[in-house]
């Protein structure tokens, strides 16, 4: 027995477990340890050059310990001010997803490249005689820079997967370089190099394909692409961008759970997950981003054998690992402010939002007391150095003098545009071609239907403008193209008439209808999804192209989505469909292919993901066992191919729960199609749209605010001038008797942050009237500031007189006096309160 299994058992004891326990803890410990000699390698480049070498141990040298803690630092400029680096000299800061300088989400690309000077200023500022070291900022441009306003935006990766073109991939690479050089920033959060293996993941779209090959021969064209060829003398030239391959490793093996854990072989993890990795950084990849998920029970930021003994030591990967968004602070024994494990695993820089002081300071008190080893501390610093000096960081000077910083003609530049335009006409997949509907003739009359087709949030998806894409309107796409434009566009040029109409309303009868319509905007967990059913709640869009069809217009679907779905009565219902992603901020390339806008254009894409033929068919991947797709990985339909069509299954497999869900709030959000209202006394009700709310006269209101994540809760404020209610509409009637028998509750995740004034009531309404519950007294005990879940068993509703079946709107909150709390999460499940009263009570789930 080794010593470390030794000790095992000591503990195991101690704890009076039995052996079998130990036993089985230690085989979970050993299969999340990899070994090295097995994975090949080395691939790394570049190569050590002595002279940087030379100088980054000058560098190291003349360093504080304080300064070296700095530079394993990445703060998010949510929470680091330009100031803060004249005393934190931190190595890097980050914009996240919904961060932006002045907190302006719209602020055009100049006050970006202000602030980059004012943190490069401040980084360089120091009269101690110690050296100066630039700090770096780092950010998601992941399909384009797409956090800026004015930006071209590359369709999402599952769609460059279906392009099948790795050239095109090193194009799009530098063009986004480019368009993130302009505003001054020096580093890219990208490529994503995730294989996805369970469609239900909200990422899923992050990730080129579900085959390893395809993501391998994309991975090193797009790092050659952002940072430059790694010989010539191009590589890290100005304009160009340092890349990061993430999420290393296994994000695509949660089993469809965000953040959640890779359960598979070592020789899964290296053959699937870990495909494109060697080719990046064969291509010269400078960093590498460590993944938020475990592998087999233990969280990749803590994995040393995988960090350090595969990608450091066997690879040679000579640059440095950065950490995904505080997760760090998911480890066991850390938290965000403190996490000695992460580092002495292999992670050389935290990225952090937060309280990044107290990281500083627990950080340098660990290193102090020998917890971190010194050598390891410098062996981090001494990655970041090099890698900042392989960019060009030391001689590049400030962001705004740099050759292309400030080129605001850069960014969204016609030449990048009619790139973007080409890769959306590469990615289209057309799954369907009945009697050969497509290429269209333009010179009709043509009907546009689906709020999608208007609407540029949602063919760009998460990560445009805001983290999750959503609350951005057409106006934060300046020189962008909605779908709908563009076939408005090719119809007019070719002498047609094209209208729109969201509802696919019309006075006279069109020669042919499109409708675009797919999924709303989403970023990582906030698109987990329990299945593949295409809005199970809200069949609107099915709705209409059968309205269409049974008026005989020939009807083609245009589909966005972040990933394949269950769409078989969709697919029955058009006449010709395609598969369109989410194609970003081109939506001409669209039309160029509906209406072959040039002769030599034709649907060239191909699946880069499997198609299911079921809804729980979410793992489903090219060369699985019993591989019964609806349309096999690699599939695709030219203009000339001509395929009958039978029709297919549209029922919902027996035995597979309704999709139709039993949470009414998730993360802060409801479901797709439905809604969240405010409602005043004598005001009436108004329906939110985006993140934030108030009612008529202002006596309630609603923001986003963080419980576990960014604007994961919505915090529900009554002024207490007239009686108000927030509640949440479903999008058809929902049937709730069967849950009321099964002694279900209704739960709601809260906080109060001011305590109630009055009284207060949760209430259900439907189609036979409401009921509403007194819970002012449970409420008013709960501890303010702290999240608890209230209760209230389904049956007292039932009791106060609704019909169950009948449930229109599953909550309400309403209150008369002043009352402020958060909600995260509304939803019906068991819990022990079952046989209390019908007061509501604070309720743990079994
Ligand atoms: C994501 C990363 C991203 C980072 C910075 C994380 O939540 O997982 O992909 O690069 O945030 O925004
Ligand atoms: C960051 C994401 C991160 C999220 C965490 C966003 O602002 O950009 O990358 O995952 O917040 O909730």
């Amino acid at each position: 027995m080794s010593g470390r299994a030794a000790k095992a058992v000591l503990v195991a004891v101690a704890l009076g477990m039995g052996t079998g326990a130990v036993i089985a803890r230690q085989e979970r410990a050993s299969d999340a340890v990899a070994n090295p000699a097995r994975w090949g390698g080395p691939v790394a480049r570049p190569a050590l050059d002595p002279r940087i070498e030379a100088r980054v141990d000058a560098i190291l040298k003349a360093m504080s310990v304080e300064d070296k803690v700095g530079q394993i630092i990445q703060a998010d400029i949510a929470t680091v001010k330009p100031a803060d680096l004249l005393t934190y000299k931190l190595g890097s800061v980050l914009n996240g997803g919904n961060s932006a300088p002045g907190n302006d989400e719209l602020a055009p690309p100049a006050e970006w490249l202000k602030l980059a000077d004012a943190f490069w200023d401040a980084s360089m500022t120091r009269t101690d005689g110690r050296p100066r070291v630039p700090v770096i900022w780092g950010t998601d441009a992941v399909h384009g820079n797409n956090n800026i306003v004015g930006a071209t935006l590359f369709p999402h990766n599952i769609g460059l997967g279906a392009a099948r073109d790795p050239a095109l991939m090193e194009e799009i690479g530098r063009v986004t370089a480019a368009e993130t050089a302009a505003a001054g920033l020096d580093w890219s959060f990208a490529p994503t190099l995730a294989v996805v293996r369970d469609d239900r993941w909200g990422r899923t779209y992050e990730s080129y394909s579900e085959d390893p090959a395809l993501v391998a021969s994309y991975a090193g064209r797009v790092v050659a692409g952002l940072q430059g060829p790694v010989d010539a003398a191009g590589f890290m030239a100005p304009g160009r961008v340092i890349a990061t391959a993430k999420h290393f490793v296994g994000d695509g093996g949660t089993g469809g759970k965000d953040q959640g854990d890779t359960r598979v072989a070592e020789a899964e993890l290296r053959d699937v997950h870990a495909a494109g990795y060697p080719p990046a950084l064969e291509a010269g990849a400078l960093t590498v981003m460590a993944s938020f998920s475990g592998w087999n029970g233990a969280k990749m930021h803590g994995n040393r054998s995988v960090l350090t003994g595969v990608l450091k030591e066997r690879w040679g990967f000579p640059g440095f690992v950065v950490g995904d968004w505080n997760a760090h602070g998911q480890l066991p024994g850390c938290s965000n402010e403190s996490c000695a494990a992460a580092i002495n695993a292999g992670l050389d820089m935290f990225m952090m939002s937060g309280d990044w002081k107290a990281l500083f300071a627990n950080t340098l008190a660990q290193v102090r007391s020998g917890e971190i080893p010194a050598a390891r501390l410098d062996d981090a610093v001494r990655r970041i150095l090099r890698v900042k000096m392989w960019a060009g960081s030391f001689e590049a000077g400030r962001p705004s003098s740099r050759p292309f910083a400030g080129r605001f003609d850069r960014i969204g530049s016609a030449e990048a545009k009619a790139l973007a335009r080409r890769a959306v006409r590469e990615s289209l997949v057309l799954l369907k071609n009945g009697g050969g509907l497509l290429p269209l003739k333009a010179a009709t009359r043509v009907l546009i239907a689906g709020e999608a087709a208007d609407s540029i949030a949602q063919q760009a998806g998460g990560w445009s403008i805001s983290w999750q894409g959503t609350g951005v309107t057409n106006a934060a796409f300046p020189g962008a193209t909605s779908i709908r434009r563009g076939i408005e566009d090719a119809v007019r040029a070719g002498g047609g008439t094209a209208t729109y109409a969201a509802d696919g309303g019309y006075a006279r009868k069109p020669d042919v209808a499109i409708v675009v319509f797919g999924e709303a905007p989403y970023a990582e967990f906030m698109g987990d999804r329990p299945d593949l059913e295409y809005a199970p709640g809200d069949k609107r869009d099915l709705a209409l192209l059968r309205r269409l069809k049974a008026a005989g217009v020939p009807t083609v679907a245009v589909f966005l989505s972040g990933r394949p779905m269950w769409v078989n009565a969709e697919l029955n219902a058009a006449d010709a469909f395609v598969a369109a992603f989410l194609p970003g901020s081109e939506g001409g390339g669209v039309a160029d292919l509906l209406f072959r806008t040039r002769p030599d254009f034709d649907f060239a894409g191909r699946l880069s993901f499997s198609w299911p033929r079921r809804p729980d068919q979410f793992v489903l991947n090219r060369g699985d066992r019993a591989y019964a797709p609806l349309f096999p990985f690699g599939y695709g339909l030219s203009y000339a191919d001509r395929r009958g069509w039978t029709p297919l299954d549209e029922r919902r497999p027996a035995g597979m729960a309704a999709a139709a869900s039993d949470a009414f709030l998730v993360h802060g959000r409801v479901p797709e199609g439905w809604s969240l209202y405010l409602g005043e006394e004598g005001g009436g009700n108004t329906r939110l749209t985006g993140n934030a709310g108030q009612g008529a006269s202002g006596a309630i209101r609603i923001v986003g605010v963080d419980r576990d994540a960014q604007e994961d809760a919505r915090r529900v404020t009554w002024a207490g001038t007239r009686r108000a209610e927030a509640g949440i509409t479903a999008s058809r009637p929902l049937d709730l008797a069967r849950e009321a028998n099964g002694e279900l509750s209704l739960l709601v995740d809260y906080r109060v942050d001011e305590r109630p004034g009055g009284p207060v009531f949760v209430a259900m309404s439907g189609v036979g009237g409401a009921a509403r519950i007194d819970v002012t007294r449970t409420v008013r005990d709960a501890v303010p500031g702290r999240w608890t879940t209230l209760a209230v068993p389904l049956r007292c509703f039932a009791a106060g007189g609704l019909d169950l079946r009948r449930v229109d709107r599953p909550f309400i909150l309403s209150a008369g006096a002043r009352l402020t709390l958060s909600i995260s999460g509304v939803r019906v499940a068991s819990a022990n309160a079952a046989a209390a009263g019908c007061g509501g009570s604070a309720a743990a789930e079994p």
